[in-house]
């Protein structure tokens, strides 16, 4: 069994950033800039708009944080996004998701100017990935293509079984993994709440990506000898034992799992680290493509 370490992944994508962003300001360019928008205090979401912003110090980037108090209306929102979507000085941006219920997600993502729209959730963003041409890929998605293509892991003629169709990972990812492309060039199920039989299908799957947001929900019964498992849930869940006061899970039980798998990514320390690394790639995509 070979560990998928996106952190090793992550680390090697950062330094090759950070050379770029060498490259860029010694030819006189601009230094690549991420903005974040955070609305509200909710603990998650303020770790990984932290631990962006701390990812762009680490490549060289500028960053800026754009902290907004929970009970922000959508139309003061929207006029947030206006300033960042004329703002020369930042290259990209992403607005934090969730937002609070007053707010319509879908209003705001679509706000967001389509040459910034670094996380890739805007309908344009989306219908360029369809079409295979170039464009911001969303970062969970693209961060797992990438680890696939690190450790060499075949794909061409597999059978893919992605678990879970948000707009976010699943329906992207099985997008990319059915693209004539490596990676990709699966036979891809898309698999959900409603499937029949999700066990049998998902002990078919030679690669099988798990975003089903519930912990520790594939067993080992339901993964074929020498399949490729990525878990893409995180889940803080109380341990007394811990100085933190909980622990990680993902949506794999891995002790079980793992003596399985060809290979298999853990949590913490698969998707959740490629996902900031992906989140950089389109921010330098994103100066590269004014050029
Ligand atoms: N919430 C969970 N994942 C993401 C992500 O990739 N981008 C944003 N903006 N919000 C998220």
């Amino acid at each position: 069994m070979i560990l998928v370490s996106g952190k090793e992944v992550s680390n090697k994508i950062k330094d090759e950033i950070a050379l770029e962003v060498e490259k860029l300001k010694s030819n006189g360019g601009k230094t690549p800039h991420l903005a974040a928008v955070l609305v509200g205090d909710d603990g998650a979401s303020r770790t990984y708009v932290n631990a962006k912003v701390k990812a762009c110090e680490r490549v060289g980037f500028g960053s800026t944080l754009v902290q907004l108090d929970n009970d922000i209306s959508e139309a003061d929102l929207l006029a947030e996004i206006d300033q960042l979507n004329n703002n020369d000085e930042i290259d990209g941006f992403i607005v934090q998701l969730p937002l609070p219920n007053h707010i319509d997600e879908q209003k705001v993502t679509e706000a967001i100017n389509p040459a910034k729209d670094v996380d890739g959730f805007h309908p344009v963003s989306l219908g360029k990935m369809l079409l295979h041409l170039p464009s911001f890929l969303p970062a969970t998605p693209y961060g797992i293509v990438e680890m696939l293509r690190h450790y060499n892991i075949p794909t061409e003629g597999k059978h893919c079984v992605v678990l879970g169709r948000s707009h976010i990972v699943g329906s992207p990812m099985s997008v990319l993994m059915a693209r004539k492309d490596y990676p990709g060039n699966c036979t891809v199920t898309l698999a959900h709440s409603r499937t029949q039989n999700l066990k049998e299908v998902a002990a078919s799957a030679d690669i099988l990506i798990v975003a089903i947001g519930k912990p520790e929900f594939v067993t080992a019964d339901m993964v074929k000898e020498g399949a490729t498992v990525i878990d893409v849930g995180i889940h803080r869940v109380e341990d007394s034992s811990k100085k933190s006061g909980f622990k990680l899970l993902g949506d794999v039980k891995f002790d079980e799992v793992a003596p399985k798998c060809s290979h298999i990514s853990p949590v913490p320390g698969g998707v959740g680290p490629m996902t900031i690394a992906s989140l950089l790639k389109n921010t330098l995509l994103a100066v590269q493509l004014k050029n």
